[in-house]
């Protein structure tokens, strides 16, 4: 800015000296004021560039929030609004201002209810309320509405602040999410019914093999029976005639007859026989049982459960289709009580058991060692039961370690293994609020250990 020079009046004669004085004083008078001039303006400008940088900065915030804001006075006409209302309305800023904020909503039952909100609840403050407003497609769209007063220093309401945020893209997505939800459950479900079959499958194999055995020898005993039978008939009707008809002439002495039929060797054999039966008969039904208690559909209470038994079942059965060198050295209480399901608990021993199997084969020292035990629960906890399954097989690579429970995970060759049974397993085993681990033995014989923990259902069996 170019400064205006003074022209100083013609001084009066006799004053020189003292009128250039005051005049001098003039001059620095009118420097100082427009040296303070000068600052006064570029303090403003400062000022003004940063209040356009703010402005600026709070219209990029306004532009990037994707909530909708609307600004209103006191009587509820719109003052503000953001870009997204902009968008979602259809209109302009300049169109939305002024109008007033219940027109945004869907339909006069909506505006009802927003009005009675706003009445009973806008100083306080209302959070998160479901109400539709009017899109631009002229569709009613839910949306979730924030509202907070603005306030003057003094308090009094000037206004409100209102934001919002759509929800029907939420909640499609909330549907989808549930949608890929459900069919992970269905999948994990059917893979979980796919383990079971090949465990079934293993069982089976077992079953039929063990069935033999029985089945065979009741079958013998019966076709000795029926031979007897049909001795004591002829020697019966020997002696007392056939449905009352009397004794034949001529038939033999019922000595003769007695020692010819060996009457006293059938009466003799008939018990043994009888008890050959019962236990045959008895070994099925515990075959039979075994079965049902495997396949039995999963009660939504746990039953009582102990585990002692369903490890030796389960090493029983996988036992049967094992090499003949396969060696199982069981070390369990009488008694490990917990509670759930004993089929799922099988399922899961008997996936530790094969894997032992698999992971020896070729071994004629193959060898799996099954410990187990209960330890007190600390400070009112209760005892936890831990058993051990550590075999002396191929053992297992560091770097395998860590994948050995993902779904899948397999070293078998194809067709062999599904890589399953761990993953099924420790989720049976969490599903029951126990743990399933699996380390490397620091032993000279190398081979696997796995340790299966679970909450202890019955008391602490001492001894
Ligand atoms: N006792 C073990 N010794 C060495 N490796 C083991 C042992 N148990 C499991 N593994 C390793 O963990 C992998 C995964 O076991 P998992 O039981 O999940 O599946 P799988 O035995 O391969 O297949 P499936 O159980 O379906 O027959 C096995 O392929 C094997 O590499
Ligand atoms: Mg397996």
């Amino acid at each position: 800015m170019a400064r205006p020079l003074p022209v100083p009046p013609a001084p009066p004669a006799g004053d020189d000296a003292l009128g250039e004085q005051a005049w001098i004083e003039v001059i620095q008078k009118m420097d100082e004021v427009y040296n303070d001039l000068l600052q006064y303006e570029v303090a403003l400008e400062e000022k003004n560039a940063a209040l356009e940088e703010s402005h600026q900065f709070i219209e990029s915030v306004l532009a990037s929030i994707s909530d909708i804001l609307i600004v209103c006075d006191r009587d509820g006409a719109i003052i503000e609004t953001n870009p997204a209302l902009q968008h979602f309305t259809g209109r302009a800023a300049e169109a939305l201002v002024g109008t007033p904020v219940f027109d945004l909503f869907a339909d006069e039952g909506e505006r009802v209810r927003a009005r009675h909100l706003v009445s009973i609840h806008g100083r306080d403050g209302i959070h998160d309320c479901e109400l539709h407003l009017r899109a631009g497609d002229g569709t009613a769209v839910p949306v979730s509405l924030n509202c907070t007063p603005r306030l003057t220093p003094a308090g009094k309401l000037m206004g409100l602040v209102l934001t919002g945020r759509p929800v029907g893209e939420l909640r499609r997505a909330y549907q989808q999410l549930r949608q890929a939800h459900d069919d992970l459950k269905r999948t994990q479900g059917q893979l979980l019914h796919a383990e079971k079959m090949a465990s079934l499958g293993r069982l089976v194999a077992g079953v039929a093999h063990e069935l033999n055995n029985p089945i065979s020898f009741v079958l013998g005993n019966v076709l000795s029976l029926k031979r007897y039978a049909a001795r004591l008939t002829e020697y019966l009707g020997a002696i007392h005639g056939v449905e009352g008809a009397p004794l034949a002439q001529g038939s033999a002495e019922p000595a003769a007859l007695r020692q010819r039929l060996r009457i006293d060797r059938v009466l003799e054999d008939m018990p043994a026989l009888i008890d050959g039966l019962i236990e045959g008969a008895e070994r099925t039904r515990d075959i039979v049982d075994a079965l049902k208690r495997f396949s039995a559909v999963d009660k939504a209470t746990p039953e009582p459960v102990n585990l002692t038994e369903v490890i030796q079942r389960a090493v029983h059965w996988v036992e049967k289709s094992a090499p003949p060198g396969f060696r199982v050295v069981l070390d369990l209480p009488v008694a490990l009580p917990c509670a759930g399901s004993s089929g799922q608990l099988q399922q899961v021993a008997m996936n530790l058991v094969q894997n032992a199997v698999d992971a020896c084969a070729g071994r004629t020292d193959a060898r799996l060692e099954i410990l187990g035990g209960m330890t007190a629960g600390a400070g009112g906890q209760p005892a936890t039961i831990a058993v051990h399954f550590c075999d002396n097989g191929a053992g297992i690579a560091p770097e395998s370690l860590p994948h050995l429970f993902e779904p899948f995970f397999t070293t078998k060759p194809v067709g062999q293994g599904t890589g399953l049974g761990l993953s099924i397993s420790y989720g049976i085993v969490e599903r029951h609020g126990g743990n399933l681990t699996a380390s490397i033995p620091d032993t000279p014989d190398g081979g696997a250990c796995f340790m299966l923990t679970l909450p202890a259902a019955g008391p602490l069996q001492r001894g």
